[in-house]
Formats: structure tokens, sequence, C-alpha cells
């Protein structure tokens, strides 16, 4: 019976293809491991959402990992997170991975300068994110990004990069310490911050905290695979004709970038 359940799939889910980037790093932490990823592009943006509604895209998709029996989620998505996690750990039996901003780290590297967390305008209102901030907040600076997600969803990389320079308008780079990617999709954005910020300026996101972590909670439970090669699907609530090939090309843009 554990035999069977060490080789379920892992279910990860996002908005869209924001997870894809989760995804990628849990292939390399976890190379043995069946993932299926389900990108709700149907729903997106959650970010600009109600929390209730959020909720309710939430349910839909672990419903819809059940049938495929997961023995974990790992829920790719700052926004839903925040919005959802609580719940869903208090009525499923198997674990159930979060993400939250890496504000922690970034108060670790932070000297004299700022420290922007760039985050859904819902990731930064609801109290998971309130209590971060509350703690480790000091110098940091929450910055809501309406509209930012769905720049990356539609791979406007002109409307991307205007949209970063109204922040560091803003928020000159002499002037930061460290960007925190507090959203899934924004980790997308590296090569672009990287050529517009100073090597000085910490760029932070959670996604290789959030396979650590998924592999030290499947190790306690007994439930790591223990197969050699894992494999990869990828679902969409979207026009799959459409959205999947984007998942596989963001996918091989990941690799080519941190092989
Ligand atoms: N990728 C998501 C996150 O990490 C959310 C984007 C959205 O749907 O607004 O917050």
């Amino acid at each position: 019976m554990q035999e069977e359940r060490r080789e379920a799939p892992i279910g990860i889910f996002d908005s869209g293809v924001g997870g894809i980037s989760v995804l990628y790093r849990i292939h390399k932490e976890l190379p043995g491991e069946a993932l299926l990823y389900y990108g709700d592009t149907a729903h997106a943006p959650y970010g600009t959402r109600t929390r209730e509604e959020v909720l309710g895209y939430c349910n839909a998709i672990v419903a819809h990992f059940q049938e495929d029996a997961v023995k974990a989620i790992v829920i790719a998505c700052n926004t839903a997170s925040a919005v959802a996690a609580a719940d869903m750990r208090a009525r499923l039996r198997i674990p159930v991975i979060a993400m939250e901003p890496a504000l922690k780290p970034a108060s670790e590297m932070r000297q004299t300068g700022k420290v922007l967390v760039l985050a859904t305008p819902m990731t930064l209102k609801l109290p998971k994110f309130q209590a971060l901030y509350a703690k480790y907040g000091e110098g940091a600076v929450p910055v809501p990004c309406p509209g930012l997600m769905d720049l990356v969803e539609s791979q406007d990389t002109r409307g991307e990069h205007r949209y970063l320079e109204e922040i560091f308008t803003l928020y000159p780079p002499d002037t930061l310490d460290a960007v925190v990617l507090g959203c899934t999709h924004y980790v997308f954005l590296r090569p672009l911050l990287h050529a517009m910020l100073p090597d000085s300026v910490h760029v932070l996101d959670g996604n290789e905290g959030t396979a650590r972590q998924l592999r030290r909670v499947l190790a306690q439970k007994d439930l790591l695979s223990q197969r050699e090669e894992g494999s990869i699907r990828l679902e969409t609530s979207g026009d799959a004709s459409t959205v999947i090939p984007q998942m596989r090309r963001l996918l091989s843009q990941l690799a080519a970038q941190s092989p």
C-alpha cells in the first residue's frame, strides 16, 4: 500500500503559467516524481479577484487532483497560498505545500537600502503576508503589481519592461538592496530584471525553498518515489492548443537559463 502511495503523482497548480517556474525547480530537486501541473488559465488572474472566488477555484482544482489520487499538493502561487492553504490543510489528509514571498531571506541580505516586494494586490493585503511583514518587513516596501502577471502570460516583453521601468522610477535601483519576486509569474522576469538592476541588488524568489520543503515533507512521510525517472503532465483550464505549447516553451527557457 505504502509502495503504491509513494509512486502516486504530485499535483502542482497556479492561476496560469507562473507555477511552471516552480514545477521546473521541483523536477530538478525530485527527478523521479510524477508531476501533474494544472494552470487555471480560464480563471486567471487570481490576484485581482475576491477571496471567495479564488477559494472556489482552488477547491475545484483539489477535486480534480483527487481524481488522480495525488499524494501531495503544491500551491505554486503566492496568491492562492495566501487564500487557500490553511483551508486546504484543515480538510485534506495529504501534505499541502504553500508559498510566500521570500521576505525573510531578503531581510537577512538587507544593508541600508530598501527591499521591494513585488506581488499581487491580494497577496499583499491578506493576513499571511501582513504577519510576515510585521516580522521581517523593516526596510521593505510592498509593491502591488496588478496586471503584471497578464503581461507575463501574454509574453509582452515590451509591456513588462515599461511596467518595471515605472517601478524603478519610483524606487531607483541604486536605493535597493533586494527585489523579492512574490508571484511565481515574476520569476520569468529575471533576465529583464538582471538587465535593469545593478549586480548588487539581490533578486529572490521562493521556488528553490518550496522544492526543498516538498522533499523534506515527502521524506518525513515516507512518500518519496523510488523511481529513477519521473514524468511531467501539463494541464490547463484554458485553450490547451496554445497554453500547453507555451508551458513547454517556458520549461525549455528555464532549462536554458539554469540547466
Ligand atoms: N502566480 C500567482 C502568484 O504567485 C498569481 C498571479 C495571479 O493570478 O494574479 O501570486
